[in-house]
């Protein structure tokens, strides 16, 4: 059984003011749960050197894998925006490593109902390691 998407929602949400977002003022909040259901948060990282920035989603997944995740059974991301936002391409590869193509992928804006999709709705036909292994 998944975890609540309203539960991992809220902590998506909670985590939006941890934001660090000068330079696009784009905050965004990202929560995870891993395969023992454990909750894991991050948000999106700036730099003044922008192509050095990193994403909620990718910054939450990083933060479990830390702490000794190995799959991700669902991912909640907000942002304060007016409208609803979906994973960036190096974000839904990124996911797609450690999640099933039927993972819930939760995503939401400021006022917006909650939209979901599945990992392999967001990356279908993604690189994967079987590629990596074939001759
Ligand atoms: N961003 C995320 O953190 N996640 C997304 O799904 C979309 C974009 C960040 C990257 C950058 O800090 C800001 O939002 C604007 O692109």
């Amino acid at each position: 059984m998944g975890p609540d998407a309203d539960v991992l929602m809220r902590r998506a949400r909670e985590s939006l003011e941890r934001a660090y977002a000068p330079y696009s003022r784009f905050p965004v909040g990202a929560a995870v749960c891993d395969e023992r259901g454990r909750l894991f948060t991050g948000v999106n990282v700036e730099n003044v050197s922008f192509g050095l920035s990193m994403c909620a989603e990718r910054a939450a997944i990083f933060a479990a894998i830390a702490a000794g995740a190995r799959r991700i059974s669902a991912i909640a991301v907000a942002s304060g925006a007016a409208e609803v936002l979906s994973p960036c391409g190096a974000c839904r590869q990124v996911i797609a490593e450690f999640a099933s193509g039927d993972t819930p992928v939760y995503c939401c804006a400021g006022t917006s109902e909650m939209r979901r999709w599945t990992v392999s709705q967001l990356l279908p036909s993604g690189f994967v390691a079987t590629q990596l292994r074939s001759p």
